[in-house]
This record gives C-alpha cells, structure tokens and sequence, in this order.
C-alpha cells in the first residue's frame, strides 16, 4: 500500500497563535461558569477531576517527578500543581506560542519548561519521570493515510514513518489492514515512553475504537470505526486514534491498563433538560450546541492509565 504522510508539525512551531477556535475538553471546564460544569456531578475543572481520579492508582506522595507533554493553556498542570505542590513538574510543548501561554498560567509554580517535539527525543530523556501526561495531543502526532492509484515517490520523511509501522506491526502484532489509516506518531510515542520503563502514564484521546453504553444510544451517536477518523481544524487535519493498538503495546511492556471514556472521571448529572438537549437533533442555541459536543466528547474520548 502506498501512502502519504499528514503531519501538523509546522502548524504547530510557526503558525499556531491561539487554541479559542480548538476547544478542548480541559479549556472548555476551565472557567468556574461553564455551562459544561452544571451538567456534571463534580463541579470542577479537567485537571482536579482526573487528580482525584488518578490518586486512585498513582501514589502522588512517592511519584514526584511529573511530565505533560502537549499542555496547551497550562490549566491541566495548574490543577496538579494546586493540589500538590510537591510535584516537579516539566512541561513540553512544539509550539512556542502555547508554551508561552503555559509559562503565564503557571508563573507561580517552579516549573521547567521545553519547546521541542516529543518525537525528537530519545528514550533517556523520559527515564527520570515518575508520571508522564498526554491529554488531547496524540491525534496531532504524524497519521498515515493509505494512498490508491499513482502517487508520487516518497520523500524521506515518508519513508521513515512507513518503515517504523512495518517495524511496529511485526514488534507488537498490530495487523494493520492494508486501507487503514496508522496512527504512526502515536505509536512510536507511546513505544518510547514505555521503553523509558516511566511507571506511571496517563493518556487522553478522541478515539475510533469508542463507543456509548448501551441505555444511552438513543441520546449519543457514537460507534467504533475500523481505522482513524480525521478530523478537519483550522491550519490542520488530525485523527482520531485507535486505542486497542497503543493498549496493545503497552501490554507488551507489560503495563497494567486502565481503560474507559473520560466520562468515567467526568460524571454526568442526567436531567430532563439535558436529555431534552440531547434529543434535539438541531440545537436551538449556542449553549445547546455547546452540551450537546461537550457529551459526545466525554464518550468520544477515551484515556489509558498505565502503571507498572
Ligand atoms: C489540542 S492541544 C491540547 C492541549 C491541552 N493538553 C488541552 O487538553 O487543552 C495539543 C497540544 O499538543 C502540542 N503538540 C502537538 N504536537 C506536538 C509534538 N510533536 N510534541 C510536543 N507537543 C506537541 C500542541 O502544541 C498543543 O499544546
């Protein structure tokens, strides 16, 4: 199969001046008055939602050393930083503009910050890190898309990326099937952070492997897909991401894994008004439109927790 290669590197280093337009989960709860909050049993933000939820299998007072990679804002290492001071934190972002807008967010902690790509580095630079942190970036990561009829020859980033999924698929028993599309980025991110032996991972994603419980299939459509999804943004294309392969590797690192949608952290507070919003197919207003996208991302995305 051929293929070519979708990557938002230089989207993200030179272009990228805000993320108002890309509203993710984590931005959206922020502000004590988003609509998004009343409709959850937790009144509070991303990060002191998925704190409580991770101090159920991550010992914060022996796991110290904390990195986020891909931070946006800063609101999500905020959160952790508020309700731990102990934490070293280490943040790690391509993009100078929201690296920027992490070292004004978290101007009153003591934290080291890095612009690179979380690709570029070696196995060793993950090592001293107790618990690594990737919330909403592993779609952004290079996508193989398969290619039909002629194509021009491959450049030799394209080569690298084609050569590093065959490796995988033989390594960790991936079966790609010849029209899927590979989350190649993702892979080779994950396999280099378990290779680090880190003991503690926590990743968060849309995924194509989602789907809704069954008692709310009226109210949510969402169903697995066989292969990546993409997912058209301003400057950029990303891809949902197929969770059942990175599980697949972490296993093979032999992590204990902890799966699910983030509703599961982020509880919803059923009512008659927001099943009514839910049934509307057209949103009447701004805010139902709001809800109505903020559930199906709560089912839509799913994370890992990895623990060794
Ligand atoms: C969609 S934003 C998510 C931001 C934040 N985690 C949140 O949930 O609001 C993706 C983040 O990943 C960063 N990112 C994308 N590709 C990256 C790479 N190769 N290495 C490091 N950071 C990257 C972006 O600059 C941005 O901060």
């Amino acid at each position: 199969m051929n293929y070519c290669l979708n990557t938002t590197k230089s989207y993200h280093a030179h272009e990228l001046d805000t993320l108002g337009w890309e509203l993710t989960v984590c931005n959206a709860l922020y502000p004590e008055n988003s609509p998004c909050r009343n409709i959850l049993k937790t009144n509070a933000s991303l990060g002191v939602s998925l704190y409580r939820f991770l101090e159920k299998y991550i010992p914060f007072s022996e796991s110290r050393n904390v990195l986020e990679i891909g931070g946006g804002i800063g609101y999500l290492l905020r959160d952790f930083l508020e309700l731990n001071p102990n934490l070293r934190a280490t943040a790690l972002d391509i993009s100078p503009y929201l690296l920027n807008r992490q070292k004004e967010t978290l101007q009153k902690y003591n934290v080291r910050f890095i612009q690179a790509d979380a690709l570029k580095k070696e196995t060793v630079f993950f090592t001293p890190f107790d618990l690594i942190i990737m919330n909403e970036n592993m779609g952004d990561l290079p996508t193989l898309i398969p290619q039909k009829g002629i194509v021009p020859s491959p450049t030799e980033e394209l080569l690298f990326y084609q050569n590093k999924a065959s490796e995988l698929n033989s390594r960790y028993y991936l079966n790609f099937a010849s029209d899927e599309i590979i989350n190649i980025g993702a892979l080779m991110l994950l396999e280099n952070i378990c290779r680090a032996d880190v003991k503690y991972i926590y990743l968060s994603e849309h995924s194509c492997d989602a789907a809704v419980p069954e008692e709310m299939q009226k109210l949510i459509d969402i169903k697995p897909t066989a292969t990546p999804e993409k997912i058209t943004l301003k400057g950029h294309d990303e891809y949902t991401i197929k969770f059942s392969q990175l599980q697949k590797i972490a296993e093979i690192f032999n992590y204990k894994v902890r799966r699910g949608p983030i509703a599961d952290f982020l509880p919803i507070e059923f009512s008659n008004k927001l099943t009514a919003i839910l049934r509307f197919r057209t949103p009447a207003t701004d805010e139902q439109e709001i809800i109505q996208q903020f559930v199906y991302d709560l089912y839509k995305y799913e994370y890992l927790i990895l623990t060794k």
